[in-house]
């Protein structure tokens, strides 16, 4: 059995003084959670995250990392970096990054790798964009997306990434994909690891829905079995609203 695994995407949202604060409020809300639940944060609250975390289980995340160790990449942060500050997991690829920052299927890989190498659990964001779907390549766009960003991995290394699909029609916009959707094309993304990486790594792979997700549609998509969980934008951003989300199965 995968253990669920819930986790807010602050986005550009919240101060480090605002983080501590929604932290110090969710904590008490959160303490009997059966899932794995995570705050992935900017990169300045990070210190104020790790220190208001203390003493309860939440996870704290990075939105981005660099692929390379170091060097001359002015604005950016290495694997090493959010290690050394006590950051567990960290998204990678999401769409905004994809549709702002010149995020490519190649750099999703190599931020990967890094991420991997130095002991971070990656979220890897994949999903399509409205027309795609509506042209009926939404299975195969996200194969593709999963395959090249888990390249290089072996099926160890796999097993125990996170995979958050988001359609990128259903973030920030209410509309959420059907419990059904969501679930048939998580099971699509889970046969493309099988078919590479064996059912093993397959069956231990997390998956995440993202796209709206909220306190009131959690139920029904949770529900679904091949969905391991979510990853919430709007929604994490009141410490209330996430914690329903985190205990969808109270
Ligand atoms: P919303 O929950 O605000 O739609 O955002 C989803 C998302 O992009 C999480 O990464």
């Amino acid at each position: 059995m995968r253990t669920p695994i819930i986790a807010g995407n602050w986005k550009m949202n919240n101060t480090p003084k605002q983080a501590a604060q929604l932290i110090a409020e969710l904590k008490p809300l959160v303490a009997d959670a059966d899932a794995t639940v995570v705050v992935c944060v900017p990169a300045i609250d990070i210190p104020a995250a790790v220190q208001a975390v203390k003493g309860s289980k939440i996870k704290v995340g990075a939105q981005n990392v660099h692929f390379k160790e170091s060097g001359a990449y002015t604005g950016e942060i290495s694997a090493a970096m959010l290690k050394e500050a006590k950051v567990d997991y960290v998204i990678i690829g999401h769409s905004e990054r994809r549709q702002y920052f010149g995020e490519t299927d190649e750099t999703v890989n190599q931020r990967v790798l890094a991420a991997v190498k130095a002991g971070l659990t990656p979220i890897i964001c994949v999903g399509e964009r409205k027309e795609q779907r509506e042209a009926g390549y939404t299975d195969a766009l996200v194969t593709y997306q999963t395959l090249i960003a888990l390249q290089g991995l072996d099926a160890k290394e796999v097993a125990k990434v996170v995979v958050a699909y988001e359609p990128v029609w259903a973030i920030g916009t209410g509309l959420t994909a059907t419990d059904e959707q969501a679930n048939e094309t998580i099971g699509v993304i889970r046969k493309a690891i099988a078919g590479k990486y064996g059912r093993a790594a397959a069956n231990r792979v997390r998956i995440q829905y993202g796209g709206s997700m909220n306190p009131k549609n959690v139920k029904g998509l949770m529900a679904q079995p091949e969905i391991d969980g979510g990853l919430i934008g709007g929604a994490s951003l009141k410490a209330e609203d996430f914690a329903k989300v985190v205990g969808f199965n109270k």
